[in-house]
């Protein structure tokens, strides 16, 4: 039998950043205890936004055909998912909101069509920010969250870091980024529990 897969998103516009080098660590981890991992850019994915049409509470299916296709193939063959993202303007980027949108049809045949919930598992967030607003992480934890839910994962958790700007400032942080390895060798060793 195969290894469980570890799905990373990367949620940023910007490549090789912070949140994605986090993202690295993470997946890092997650392949020392054994998993299989594969990164998702969403920056380089080709996926345009939620129309709101709501076909997808009548098919449960997107009408939109775009890489989302692709996508929805890898999020349901993923044994464990771990986001990776900064804060923009107190949430998530909008590359990264354009494909939490494209989870309704997810929401839609749990709540509306009362298809059976998707099989439960592990997950984790790793999200960075600048700082200088007062808003903190919070709204792009809970949108996150709401994501994970309808997705059937359980956010075991999370690695917070502030006052990182430059694209390799998170360097200065190598605590975070042991923390960050650590967060995905745990759901790693939980998604080989599961199987
Ligand atoms: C458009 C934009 C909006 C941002 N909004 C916030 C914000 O609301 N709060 C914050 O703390 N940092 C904010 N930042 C700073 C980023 O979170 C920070 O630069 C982060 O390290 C970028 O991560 P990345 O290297 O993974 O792209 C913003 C940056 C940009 C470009």
């Amino acid at each position: 039998m195969d290894s469980p897969l570890v799905l990373g998103i990367a949620g940023s516009p910007r490549r090789h950043g912070n949140s994605e080098r986090m993202l690295d660590a993470a997946l890092k981890g997650a392949a020392e205890a054994g998993a299989r991992v594969h990164m998702l850019v969403v920056a380089e994915a080709d996926i345009h936004p939620c129309r709101g049409c709501n076909s997808c509470s009548l098919t449960g299916e997107c009408v939109i055909r775009d890489g989302m296709r692709e996508i929805y193939t890898l999020i349901d063959s993923a044994d464990a998912i771990i986001v990776g993202s900064p804060v923009f303007f107190a949430t998530v980027p909008s590359v990264l909101k354009i494909l939490y949108d494209r989870m309704q049809p997810y929401w839609a045949r749990t709540h509306v069509l009362k298809l059976p919930l998707p099989r439960r598992r592990p997950g984790g967030y790793i999200v960075v920010r600048g700082g200088g607003d007062p808003y903190g992480f919070v709204a792009a934890q809970y949108s996150t969250k709401s994501v994970f839910a309808v997705l059937g994962v359980d956010y075991l958790g999370e690695v917070k870091v502030e006052s990182v700007d430059s694209p390799s400032d998170v360097g200065r942080h190598p605590e975070a980024l042991e923390e960050a390895r650590a967060l995905g060798k745990m759901i790693a060793e939980d998604a080989m529990r599961r199987e």
